[in-house]
């Protein structure tokens, strides 16, 4: 490790301790070049000086963590993906009329959970079963502000640039904003996890876990891996998305669904 890679470690061991997130897991290029934005709108030139910051300035704490978790997303974002989710996962999912759970992993500011929301209400009310019928769908993410965003459910114009116009008509009250209606909104639920921290206190039936696996570093992965490994039940889907790529270690765990977008079924 060279004094510049101490330095770093150092500063992303004193974040974790203060606040939990742990900055040594994540690849670290990416995350270096985020502090580095933080470091320059504060003027300071090193980690060193930057970790002193912190000490003096708490607040500047929420401001890095905004940058260090990457936020970005939309409703029904990469729709190839969404359509392999709507044509072969959920009604496979959906005819067992069992309880199900449905778990969006990093869920940012809600998207993903409310657009599986969204298929699912639509399948259940094409099918003639009422209400959620027994399907519990969670999101989770490890930054507060987001769930706090989640929660509200009111999104710019761009959040719903990948939404089917119908869906957008139908789901979505157009104001300055768009509010995404009560019927869906109650249908997900959100809590903080750190998904390298303890696991969730359910077992899944599907897990969507995209754009984010990619920011970790391999053993960070392969840990992620283990734990969707175990929370997912048998006959579970795991969505993975064009970008993640899914550890050999639990290859052999699953069936592999569509290829392209990452889908795998839980033996
Ligand atoms: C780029 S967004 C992806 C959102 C959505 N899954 C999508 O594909 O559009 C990544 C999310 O992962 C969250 N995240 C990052 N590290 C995390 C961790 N250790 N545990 C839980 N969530 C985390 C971030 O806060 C962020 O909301």
């Amino acid at each position: 490790m060279n004094s510049d890679e101490a330095a770093y470690a150092a500063l992303f061991a004193k974040i974790e301790r203060e606040r939990g997130f742990q900055g040594n897991l994540y690849r670290q290029k990416c995350l270096r070049r985020r502090v580095a934005v933080r470091m320059r709108a504060r003027g300071v030139a090193t980690p060193a000086a930057y970790a002193a910051l912190l000490d003096a300035d708490p607040a500047e704490y929420d401001r890095l963590l905004r940058v260090l978790t990457i936020n970005v997303s939309k409703f029904f974002r990469n729709p190839e993906t969404w359509a392999v989710i709507k044509e072969q996962v959920l009604p496979d999912l959906l005819r067992r009329q069992e309880p199900l759970v449905m778990w969006s992993a990093g869920s940012a500011a809600g998207e993903e959970a409310y657009s599986l929301a969204i298929l699912v209400w639509e399948w259940l009310s094409a099918h003639g079963r009422d209400g959620w019928d027994g399907v519990r769908i969670v999101g989770t993410d490890i930054d507060d502000p987001s769930l706090e965003a989640a929660r509200a459910a009111t999104y710019s114009e761009l959040a719903l640039s990948e939404t089917p116009p119908a869906l957008r008509r139908r789901w979505f009250t157009a104001g300055d904003q768009f509010r995404l209606k009560e019927t869906i909104r109650r249908g997900v639920e959100f809590q903080q996890l750190d998904i390298l921290g303890t696991r969730p206190g359910f077992h899944a039936d599907l897990i969507l876990c995209r754009n984010l696996l990619i920011y970790l570093d391999r053993a960070a992965q392969r840990r992620v891996f283990g734990t969707f490994a175990d929370v997912l039940r048998s006959g579970g889907y795991l969505v993975l998305g064009r970008v993640e790529t899914l550890a050999a270690e639990v290859r052999p765990v699953f069936h592999v669904v569509d290829a392209r977008e990452r889908v795998y079924r839980k033996r």
